[in-house]
């Protein structure tokens, strides 16, 4: 998916001028400060048990989901919090099976179990048909480097310094991103890098060559501040390195500026400045594994994060189900299914994404 998400190259030109500044959505929209507050650190502390119960759904929907769609709700009782899949936000195109939409699920029940110990519950996830019980037990308050790294983690779509892990760092983020029935599988040489790559580039000009796919990729673009901060959700375009611009002329941009080769040219850099690619697969294949990929993935992007390395997805090749069976057969791991293809690296943080306000993922006032 993803991406064509750095697509307004010759606007960044127009935007240095300051000939678009007047229009582009910026100065005064409030994304700043929406930013900020989205990606407030709230210490643990003495407060009313509803209150803790709201922060850790906050916790949750600071993690990331396909598209920034935030395809998650939320539904709160005394001791456990239910986590739903929000069926009206899903992507039909990239998502036919809705598999990025319980991956995202499944990081979100990470983040809030990680968030959890350090507010003093021990969170045990259980999911269920069509949902995912969260159960809280009180326990002493046990905060973690993964709790601190929820507030600033980031899908960075940046290019990276291209400086090789150490061998422990790499180490513990194969430990951090492994559950049961689930693994990452890291690469590091150079030679299985470009082998990802070519997939990637092939599965972003199939992609490309879908309207469909651009059509909803567009979709869920926001290309100016104002309408990013109105929203609350999706891709807003300064997250990927491009000037915000109003819709009006972003989209055209979008349409006459991004090509498949400037795409696949971008990805090539990305992938080559990075120190590594990790593919989760799991043993089985359906909701639940897809929900546990998630929480492995989230596990291993918080890891990294609280290690300084930063994390972006790649997944073209498992998006489009001939190459998934392709990286699959590349990689060798039987009958396991790839999930999720995340390049990682150390190199600068870049804007951070919003999310919507608590009230829009919870019923009107739960009974706490
Ligand atoms: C299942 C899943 C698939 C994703 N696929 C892509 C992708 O292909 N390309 C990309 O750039 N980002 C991808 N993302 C990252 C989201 O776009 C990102 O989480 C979202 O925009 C919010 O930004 P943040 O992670 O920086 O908070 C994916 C995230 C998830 C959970």
């Amino acid at each position: 998916m993803a991406t064509r998400r750095n697509f307004f190259r010759s606007a960044s030109v127009l935007a240095g001028t300051g000939a678009l500044a007047a229009c582009s959505g910026t100065g005064g929209s409030g994304y700043e400060q929406a930013a900020s507050d989205t990606w407030r650190a709230v210490a643990p502390a003495a407060r009313p048990h509803g209150a803790v119960m709201r922060e850790l759904v906050r916790c949750a929907t600071l993690a990331p989901s396909s598209h920034n769609t935030q395809c998650w709700k939320f539904r709160l009782a005394s001791r456990s919090i239910t986590v739903r899949p929000d069926f009206a936000r899903r992507c039909p195109v990239v998502d036919p099976d809705d598999h990025h939409l319980f991956v995202s699920l499944g990081c979100a029940v990470e983040n809030m179990v990680q968030a959890a110990a350090a507010h003093g519950f021990m969170a045990h996830a259980e999911p269920r048909d069509d949902r995912i019980e969260v159960m809280l037990e009180p326990m002493r308050p046990a905060s973690s480097d993964l709790f601190h790294a929820i507030t600033t983690r980031q899908s960075t779509r940046g290019e990276f310094d291209g400086r090789p892990l150490l061998p422990a760092e790499l180490k513990e983020l194969s430990h951090a991103g492994s559950r049961p029935g689930i693994q990452p599988l890291l690469l590091t040489d150079r030679n299985a890098l470009e082998q990802v790559l070519a997939l990637v580039t092939q599965g972003n000009e199939a992609q490309w060559r879908d309207p469909g796919f651009v059509a909803e990729l567009k979709a869920w673009i926001r290309f100016g501040e104002s309408e990013a901060v109105r929203t609350g959700d999706g891709l807003f375009s300064r997250c990927s390195g491009n000037p915000a611009l109003p819709r009006w002329l972003g989209s055209r941009l979008f349409d006459f500026a991004v090509t498949p080769k400037s795409e696949s040219d971008r990805y090539a850099a990305q992938v080559r400045s990075s120190a590594g690619i990790a593919v989760f697969a799991s043993r089985g294949d359906g909701p639940q594994q897809w929900i546990e990929a998630g929480r492995a993935f989230e596990r291993f992007a918080l890891h990294a994060t609280a290690l300084g390395v930063r994390t972006a997805h790649l997944n073209q090749p498992v998006e489009v189900p001939a190459l998934r069976q392709q990286l699959a057969g590349w990689l060798a791991i039987g009958g396991w299914r790839p999930h999720l293809v995340i390049r990682f690296g150390r190199g600068p943080v870049m804007p951070r994404s919003l999310r919507r306000p608590l009230d829009a993922v919870l019923p009107a006032p739960g009974p706490v």
